[in-house]
């Protein structure tokens, strides 16, 4: 059975400019390419659930641009349901400045039309919502707007997956109200209220127990089962870019979601590893017959 997913978020072009080494502060350098790929967290996440074979419908918002255009058509493409995403009038699409140099990435986002996702809206497609077998959300839309769709899964009785990128403080009602969240190695401690004075990783995991899910970069991924972190070691593989590689694990991770936490954490890892291994944050997302082979080459 394919889960249904709804992924409510953000959609990019992503503008990666490849060099050398990064930039010291003041220093002009030449490019060694400059590339465009359809990119947004919320997007990324889409694309990479609907290759591992959920039917995924995504809300997200578009300018009236170029760029709107192309990320619709890729999306499309994709066969990921846009009918409740929206174009918005005279505004500009989201577009990301991404430097990319040994396989790390620096990234600055203007929001542009993404920011029009907003609590407004979404009631009035609330059906959408009440109708998934999971939710998957980012921070690159308006947090009120974030918090609003975890208030009325909560209410719907349909699981969230927040993936608090790039970070914010989640109150502490919404993290009761979310199935999972998923951090990275530096989001972790950024999420959490000061008021739990918390400033060591093992504290979060004390404190937010099965619902915290860390990824952890060339280090694999942490999560907590039966009163223990446990760590599932990363794969190794040829890393050309890591652009978007927490969205193929957030977008897996919900594919996967039914088959249990360890399962769809393990899934996820793999899954993530796949996509390090091209440039772009969606041309390395796997399919499930790529994911398969993989998982048989590294396993036997
Ligand atoms: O996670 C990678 C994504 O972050 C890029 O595709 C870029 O658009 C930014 O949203």
């Amino acid at each position: 059975m394919m889960p249904k997913v709804t992924v409510i978020g953000s959609t990019n072009l992503d503008i990666t400019i490849q060099t050398s080494h990064f930039p010291d502060v003041g220093e002009t350098m030449l490019a060694d390419k400059v590339s465009r790929f359809a990119g947004g967290k919320g997007a990324n996440q889409a694309v990479a659930a609907t290759r591992l074979g959920a039917d995924v419908t995504f809300i997200g918002a578009f300018g009236d641009d170029e760029a709107g255009n192309f990320l619709v058509g890729n999306l499309k493409n994709e066969n990921i349901d846009l009918t409740f995403s929206q174009v918005i009038e005279s505004h500009h699409t989201g577009t990301a400045y991404i430097i990319s140099s040994s396989g790390n990435n620096l990234i600055i986002v203007d929001s542009g039309a993404n920011q029009y996702i907003t609590p407004s809206y979404i009631d009035s497609v609330q059906d959408v919502l009440r109708q998934s077998d999971i939710i998957l959300l980012q921070l690159e839309i308006s947090l009120e707007t974030v918090w609003h769709i975890c208030d009325l899964a909560y209410q719907y009785g349909v699981p969230v997956i927040l993936n608090p990128a790039p970070s914010a403080i989640v109150p502490k009602e919404i993290l009761h109200k979310i199935s999972v969240i998923t951090p990275n190695e530096h989001e972790i401690l950024e999420i959490i209220d000061p008021e739990y004075q918390t400033n060591c990783i093992n504290d979060v995991f004390s404190l937010l127990k099965e619902k915290v899910i860390m990824t952890n970069g060339e280090h694999g991924v942490l999560y907590y089962k039966d009163n223990e972190i446990i760590s599932q070691p990363a794969y190794q593989v040829d890393v050309i870019d890591t652009t978007g590689a927490g969205d193929v694990f957030n977008g897996a991770l919900a594919t996967f979601w039914p088959r249990g936490l360890e399962s769809a954490v393990s899934l996820a890892n793999a899954a993530s590893a796949l996509s390090v291994t091209k440039l772009g944050a969606q041309s390395g997302s796997p399919t499930y017959q790529e994911l398969k082979y993989f998982l048989q080459q590294h396993h036997g």
